[in-house]
């Protein structure tokens, strides 16, 4: 119900596309707004099981996340190392993670992993898509001081800070400062998708109708 409230506050941020896509992808975007309400352990649990389900090369399972909640001394160290411009807006949410990947092969001892980041971008994924049918907004930055982070978490050395992102309940625009309010009842916009996708060759234009 809170969440329909705030919901209703934001301008319709619905993925505008012909095809009809699953509506936890349609409706998943990134706010900055988040009303600061506590997530409930066992939606924490589920989006993170939802990361540890997700596919990876060789089935390596490269990722690995450190959690803080507001409050605590870990959503304080990973808070110190973002820019200014991410601090702005993520001070009213309640869960930070940090995304960390293994760079090296764990079946294949002495081997790089080539796969390392795609692998935890679609752990990830599959997080703010759970997070998303539970009600949840995930915001992914890449906007922070990974050495910072590798030192300040002890990161050990063949592991590498990727991301971190923000996870809440969404909030109200006009708590944000003017310009990311204006950032945040935006259009959300994709190029078109005949410049993504190909035949024949790189830049053919792929067309079924
Ligand atoms: C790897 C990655 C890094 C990002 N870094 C930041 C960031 O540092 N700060 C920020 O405000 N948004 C950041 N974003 C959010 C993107 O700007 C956002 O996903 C994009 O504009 C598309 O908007 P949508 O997620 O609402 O569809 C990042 C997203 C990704 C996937």
């Amino acid at each position: 119900m809170q969440n329909q409230i705030n919901k209703m506050e934001h301008k319709n941020k619905t993925a505008e596309t012909k095809f009809g896509l699953h509506p936890v992808l349609a409706q998943r975007w990134s706010p900055r707004a988040f009303n600061g309400h506590a997530v409930e352990a066992e939606k924490i649990y589920r989006l993170l099981e939802a990361a540890r389900w997700s596919p990876s090369a060789s089935n390596e399972q490269p990722w690995r996340f450190i959690i803080g909640f507001k409050g605590d001394v870990t959503y304080q160290k990973l808070f110190d190392t973002f820019i200014e411009f991410n601090q702005l807006w993520t001070t009213t949410a309640p869960v930070l993670v940090l995304c960390i990947a293994d760079t090296m092969s764990t079946k294949n001892p002495g081997k790089p992993n080539p796969t390392y980041a795609y692998d935890l971008g679609q752990a990830v994924a599959h997080l703010s898509f759970q997070a998303h049918a539970d009600g949840l907004y995930v915001h992914q930055m890449s906007g922070f001081d990974i050495q910072k982070a590798e030192l300040a978490f002890e990161v050990p050395d063949r592991f590498k800070v990727i991301s971190a992102v923000a996870i809440g309940y969404i909030g109200d625009p006009k708590v944000l400062h003017p310009n990311l309010k204006e950032l945040e009842l935006a259009d959300r916009e994709r190029r078109p998708w005949i410049e993504n996708v190909f035949v024949g060759r790189f830049g053919q234009s792929f067309s079924l109708i």
